[in-house]
């Protein structure tokens, strides 16, 4: 292979494909890639926004970083060198970042990566009681930052008493709004290539703990609590709220969440913090010291060991989000 090699039409799909594997906000896939040459484009698909939830379109950036990041390990896993040049200048709003690909030897975990991928999902069903050690909290942080973004463990008691005390109270504000869950319900078993099936909700009768916004699914669950004392908290922040941010954070959460499945972690996303505005100030004001904007938080535990593996959610297909140019 020579540095001016084209990149294969199968391996340019193959790179999508597993960049499709990356989360988003009830499963809503916002993104839509352009192949031409070397060069990948990432665009925003704002079709695919939550315009109560969403309205600013930081879920969907975040959603679109995660996928950016897949796509650039997917790459280097393949072979291909990637340099991203994020939101670059250009008349189409919509276009997030530019990734050029050049041939290069894969990294020697580039297995662990694909495998990473693959089994990453997001698990809302309880965690042991192990706590996950502030060392592991702190490493994941970390991977977060190298990413580009910033990200800190809340594991200091009163701070953490603040967070769940917020997450709750989002949660409560989140439910009691009609528009907000009906534009969730919007995304329940929504097709069979996009929103979140039943079939990886739990099923709950109560609350115990801080409950999740995703609640009554088929999941055979019979524990209530969703947010423990023993889960693991990290919060993704930057001192700006702004595009370039919430596309780093993206990044910074899928780079966390690949090192995390690596490790045998499972993890959720809380973002009914960021989604409620006043949830978001009080966070904000009261966790962060008012010096930066929280962007999304992550919940983390480990599962059980020997429970079975969760049923993986839809995805549209590789056609649907790619344009060979
Ligand atoms: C920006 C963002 C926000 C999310 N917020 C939540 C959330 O508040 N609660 C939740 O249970 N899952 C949340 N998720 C997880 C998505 O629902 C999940 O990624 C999607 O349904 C695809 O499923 P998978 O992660 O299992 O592949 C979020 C994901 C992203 C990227």
């Amino acid at each position: 292979m020579t540095t001016s090699s084209p990149v294969p039409a199968g391996t340019i799909r193959r790179i999508v494909q597993l960049a499709t594997r990356a989360p988003s906000v009830h499963n809503t896939q916002p993104w839509r890639w352009v192949a031409h040459g070397r060069v990948l484009e990432l665009y925003a698909d704002r079709r695919r926004r939550l315009p109560v939830a969403d309205p600013t379109g930081r879920d969907l950036l975040v959603s679109c970083g995660a996928a950016l990041h897949q796509a650039s390990v997917a790459s280097a896993a393949l072979g291909w060198s990637p340099a991203v040049t994020r939101l670059p200048d250009s008349p189409d709003p919509d276009l997030l970042a530019r990734v050029e690909l050049t041939p290069a030897p894969p990294p020697v975990d580039a297995a662990e990566v694909l495998e990473a991928i693959d089994a990453r999902c997001t698990d809302r069903r309880r965690f042991t009681s192990w706590p996950v050690p502030d060392e592991r909290l702190a490493g994941l942080a970390q991977v977060a930052t190298q990413a580009g973004t910033r990200a800190v463990p809340l594991t200091d008691v009163s701070e953490r008493f603040r967070a769940d005390r917020i997450v709750l109270q989002a949660t409560e504000r989140y439910r009691s709004d009609d528009a907000m869950t009906a534009e969730q319900q919007d995304w329940r078993d929504r097709s069979s290539v996009d929103g979140v099936p039943s079939t990886v909700v739990p099923r709950r009768t109560g609350s115990a703990g801080v409950p999740g916004r995703f609640t009554d699914g088929d999941l055979d669950e019979p524990d209530e609590p969703v947010v423990e004392g023993s889960d693991g908290l990290v919060v993704i922040f930057d001192v700006e709220d702004d595009p370039t941010a919430w596309l780093r954070a993206g990044e910074g959460l899928s780079a966390l969440w690949l090192a995390a499945t690596a490790g045998g972690l499972s993890v959720v996303p809380l973002s009914q913090v960021v989604e409620v505005p006043e949830s978001r100030k009080a966070f904000q004001l009261e966790v962060l010291g008012g010096l930066a904007h929280p962007i999304i938080l992550a919940r983390i535990g480990w599962q059980a060991i020997g429970r079975s593996e969760l049923v993986r959610t839809p995805r549209r297909a590789v056609d649907d989000v790619l344009e060979i140019a």
